[in-house]
């Protein structure tokens, strides 16, 4: 995959992977082994730092994150949280690492394999786009916990499949099948156990080869529609399309296509 070792971390690993013609992908793995992964606090900074990393770094053009085959993360830290009183998580604010997390203006693309459980399946859903293998389960197991999702899976899951199977899955602590959570729309692909985290990479490259300002623009404009009416987000659209218009990549990608040839992005 030619990938180089960027920065070591105590349960991440993150690297670089090369991408010639187009931007480099930057890819975190969550390494966090004896415990499928489980997202302790410590673990989420990782993450949120490896992430503003990428967001700044002019060279990256999109973002994976992965775990292992056996789970891309089994929830929030279960043995971290029965240690903590409501006044430490609420005076603390222990969860608004995972508003950071939600700022990273760069498309992430989630690699999925085994368990993507409340937390994890958390993160996931905050990425923008989820490639899954077969052997993936997703779900908000929280209420066995007394607990509910409480990094967004009340809004995210229920935005991306619907109230109905929202209530069920959170209500009920249902795990799903890649297969069916393909089938009520919060997958983009489903793919062999195999392959899962080449596909993903190599999705991110496609990504990563297109014009970066033009792609943080169709980003922004997509998650806006998660919170504006529909009146507004068309304004938001069309300013950013006019916006687009001050970019070089702008002039080269129309005059490229006049004059017959491949475009050379600048991502300016
Ligand atoms: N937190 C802490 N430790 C966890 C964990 C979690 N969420 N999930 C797994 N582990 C640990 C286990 O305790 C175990 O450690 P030990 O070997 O020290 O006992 C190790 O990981 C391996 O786990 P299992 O032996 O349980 O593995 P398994 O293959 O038998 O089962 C599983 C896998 C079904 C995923 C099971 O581990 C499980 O149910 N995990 C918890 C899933 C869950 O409830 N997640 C939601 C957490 S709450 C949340 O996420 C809130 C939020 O919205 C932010």
């Amino acid at each position: 995959m030619g990938k180089k070792t960027y920065k070591e971390n105590r349960f991440i690993i993150v690297s670089e992977i090369e991408n010639p013609g187009g931007l480099k992908v930057g890819l975190i793995q969550l390494n966090r082994p004896d415990a499928l992964n489980a997202l302790n606090i410590p673990l989420l900074y990782e993450v949120m730092y490896a992430y503003e990393a990428f967001d700044e770094d002019n060279d990256i053009g999109c973002i994976v994150i992965t775990g292992s085959q056996k789970a891309f993360a089994a929830g929030a830290d279960i043995k971290e949280m029965a240690e903590i009183s409501t006044v430490e998580m609420y005076f603390r604010d222990k969860f608004a690492v995972w508003d950071r997390i939600r700022r990273i203006k760069k498309p992430i693309i989630a690699a999925v394999s085994g368990y993507a459980l409340g937390g994890g399946n958390e993160l996931v859903m905050n990425c923008d786009m989820i490639v899954a293998a077969e052997n993936s389960k997703f779900g908000q197991p929280e209420i066995n916990l007394g607990i509910i999702p409480g990094a967004g899976g009340t809004q995210r899951l229920t935005r991306a499949i619907g109230k109905a199977k929202s209530m069920e899955a959170i209500l009920t602590g249902k795990i799903y099948t890649a297969k069916e959570m393909y089938e009520l729309g919060l997958i983009t692909k489903v793919v062999s156990n195999d392959t899962y985290l080449d596909d993903a990479v190599a999705l991110a490259k496609e990504v990563a080869n297109k014009p970066a300002v033009a792609v943080r623009l169709a980003k922004e404009c997509i998650l806006k529609s998660f919170d504006t009416t529909i009146e507004g987000g068309i304004e938001f659209e069309r300013k950013n399309f006019y916006l687009l218009f001050a970019s070089e990549d702008k002039v080269e990608g129309m005059n490229a296509f006049i004059e017959k040839r491949k475009p050379v992005w600048k991502h300016k």
